[in-house]
């Protein structure tokens, strides 16, 4: 586990360092903007989609200067989500981070284009960022698959259904549904975004990464629905017991906290299950799935 603490430490610090060179300044204008994107985006958040990026790249031979520009992406689109998420018509969340979330700290027009600007500078990272020379066509395959998993088949798509659920009672397969597309689509984004990095990739593999990155996309909402009843809002830099005052269903309140935890260890064999393709190459991949699922935070 130590040695997993140290590789996300690593690729926490590498992609805060890349986003850090890609956001605008705070000197170009309109400065208040680019001083909020980088608010939301920088420091802070344990950059759990980049690091599946990285890990993902490295275990197929990828170099590491390759992922840089998909790690950015993907974590710029994940922190327009939790900008939007925390917006008053969404889940009216103070606190993100550890700090008042987007719209406290600057004003909720200004959070509403930090959403719209991150979500484009992401597709333009990955249309044009310099650093180093992507192939074309990967890129045109990155971003279509980085669009889907955030438009309304995905991510935004599950935010709908669950705005639309506020005191409902969902099937499990609703509430799976809800959770693959709001979370799980976004995670596994990072894993095949992290492929499409690799030279040329077995479909076996590719099989075996897709399922993985299934089981940890939707085990890793699962985790944050138990946080939100088990965690404390210190710990968790944002506010525990929303989802029951705010009337969400959850994983929690249709499956109870053990069902909820059964399911997730489930989801967590599942990832392991489908890695043995990759051997002792799979293995920090391995450790990510069960700190996921593990995680406090
Ligand atoms: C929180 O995601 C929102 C969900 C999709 C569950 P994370 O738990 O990855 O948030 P940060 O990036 O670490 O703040
Ligand atoms: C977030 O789900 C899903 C997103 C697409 C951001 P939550 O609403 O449960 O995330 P938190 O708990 O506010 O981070
Ligand atoms: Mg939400
Ligand atoms: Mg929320
Ligand atoms: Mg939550």
């Amino acid at each position: 586990l130590s040695s997993l603490t140290d590789t996300l430490e690593r690729c926490r610090l590498r992609v805060e360092r890349a986003l850090d060179r890609r956001l605008p300044t705070t000197h170009t204008p309109p400065a208040r903007l680019h001083e909020a994107m980088r608010y939301a985006t920088l420091k802070g958040g344990k950059r759990i989609r980049a690091a599946l990026v990285y890990l993902t790249g490295e275990a197929l031979g990828a170099g590491n200067e390759l992922l840089d520009c998909p790690a950015c992406a993907v974590e710029l689109i994940h922190a327009y989500s939790l900008v939007h998420d925390d917006l008053p018509c969404m889940d009216d969340d103070d606190l993100r981070r550890g700090r008042p979330s987007c719209h406290r700290a600057y004003d909720e027009a200004t959070a509403l284009l930090v959403g719209d600007s991150l979500q484009s500078l992401a597709i333009e990272l990955l249309a044009s960022d310099p650093t180093p020379a992507l192939d074309p066509a990967r890129r045109t395959e990155m971003i279509a698959l980085l669009s889907r998993a955030a438009g309304s088949t995905g991510m935004a798509g599950g935010q709908a259904i669950d705005l639309a659920s506020v005191g409902a009672a969902l099937t499990p397969e609703a509430l799976e549904d809800m959770h693959r597309r709001k979370t799980g689509a976004l995670i596994h984004a990072a894993v095949m975004l992290g492929a499409l990095t690799a030279p040329a990739v077995d479909q076996k593999i590719s099989d075996a990464l897709e399922r993985y990155a299934r089981a940890v996309g939707l085990a890793f909402q699962i985790a944050d629905d138990i946080l939100d009843v088990e965690g404390e809002t210190a710990a968790l830099g944002k506010s525990a017991g929303k989802d029951q005052r705010h009337g969400k269903p959850t994983y929690v309140s249709v499956l109870g906290l053990e069902g909820a935890r059964i399911r997730a260890h489930d989801l967590e064999r599942e990832a392991l299950d489908s890695l043995k393709i990759l051997g002792d190459n799979g293995r920090a991949l391995a450790s990510l799935a069960g700190f996921i699922i593990e995680r406090r935070q």
